[in-house]
């Protein structure tokens, strides 16, 4: 059932109860009208800007965390495969600092199962560990709310931060001035860093997916935004028009007006990719059939119906529409690109799965 932006249910909240028999939790992915491109701190993976994103109601992640005492090292299973290399080193990372926070030693054992091709530019990292977050926080037992566990998630993957949330999420960047003397710089930079829900008004969107190419990229979307801030000139003009992009997309979002919505996020987007082909040496995910895709919009505006295309880090356009809208502008992106393509609308936040509450 796509939820309505405008009444979400309430995010999920961790008593501190640890789960001994291990918890379950299914996240969704989101795409973002205003992007995410860019860290000032790796390693808090801190952003230089705010993005703002709409979490969907499709392709899910399930991920399960039991505590596997006496056991010497984690065992995660991605898709039915054990993972190894750099996918499993992230999220052994990533239990390490929920085991540090909850003053625990255990390993675990971790299955995750993806309904989006992984690795493919369509956000299997933000469901992936948001999933984690709420699936491993609550095995070890942290008591957390809705903006901690943002946090969390935030550590694993930047666009993990917003899956917390359905419907339409901001991510704060947070500042980096430490004012508070009680506590130390790092302390504060975290705590500042979360999404947050955005209310909207009057406003019933999809977003056509074109499926043009779900096989993993070249370019690791993490290598790809370091190279673009170290090297391509275009990067702090991005980012100064990122910050009124935000401004503006929160205007139209409250209006419920679609158009400005689209018009912001269109432009956001080319504008982030343009940052990434200035980079040295060239990142580029865009593919022939990508701009068949944005021709395909133009046209489709050109005729009146209002779409605006957003596209991440791989070649596959998300098409912003009226949910009304979406059987002709799938239609449309199908016969351009003879891709199949998937229609999405606004989704719920990660929690965990009921019984484990
Ligand atoms: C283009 O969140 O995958 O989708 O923090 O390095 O894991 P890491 O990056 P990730 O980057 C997402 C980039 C994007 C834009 C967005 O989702 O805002």
């Amino acid at each position: 059932m796509p939820v309505d932006a405008g009444k979400l249910p309430d995010a999920q909240l961790l008593d501190g109860r640890s789960r001994d028999g291990g918890a379950t939790a299914v996240a969704h992915p989101n795409i973002a009208l205003v992007k995410y491109w860019g860290k000032r701190d790796e390693r808090l993976v801190l952003p230089y800007t705010d993005s703002l994103s709409m979490t969907l109601d499709v392709f899910p992640t399930t991920t399960s965390v039991r505590l596997s005492p006496g056991a010497t090292t984690d065992e995660v299973t991605l898709n039915g495969v054990l993972a190894e290399g750099e996918a499993g080193r992230r999220i052994t990372a990533f239990l390490d600092l929920v085991r540090e926070r909850a003053g625990r030693a255990e390993r675990a054992v971790v299955c995750t199962s993806n309904t989006v091709p992984t690795g493919a530019g369509l956000a299997s990292s933000a469901s992936g560990f948001a999933a984690l977050a709420v699936a491993s926080a609550a095995a070890y037992g942290l008591r957390l709310d809705a903006t901690g566990l943002s946090r969390l998630a935030r550590r694993g993957s930047g666009s993990a931060s917003r899956s917390i949330f359905g419907g339409f999420a901001v991510w704060r960047a947070g500042t980096d001035a430490g004012t508070d003397t009680d506590r130390d710089a790092e302390t504060v930079m975290d705590l500042a860093s979360h999404a947050e829900p955005v209310p909207v008004g009057d406003l019933a969107p999809a977003l056509v997916i074109a499926l043009l190419d779900t096989g993993p990229k070249a370019v690791s979307s993490r290598e790809a935004m370091r190279r673009t801030v170290e090297t391509s000139p275009l990067y702090r003009a991005w980012a100064a028009s990122s910050r009124a992009d935000l401004v503006e997309m929160r205007e139209a979002l409250r209006h419920g007006d679609l158009a400005a919505v689209g018009e912001v996020a269109e432009r956001n987007a080319l504008g982030m990719h343009a940052t990434m082909l200035a980079a040295r040496p060239a990142v580029r995910y865009l593919s022939p059939t990508s701009v068949t895709v944005l021709d395909t919009v133009l046209r489709l505006r050109r005729d009146g119906v209002p779409a605006y295309a957003t596209i991440d880090a791989g070649p596959n356009v998300k098409v912003l529409c009226r949910s009304s809208d979406a059987d002709q502008v799938s239609a449309a992106v199908r016969a351009a690109a003879s891709c199949p393509v998937a229609v999405a609308h606004c989704g719920p936040g990660a929690r965990l799965q009921t019984g484990d509450r």
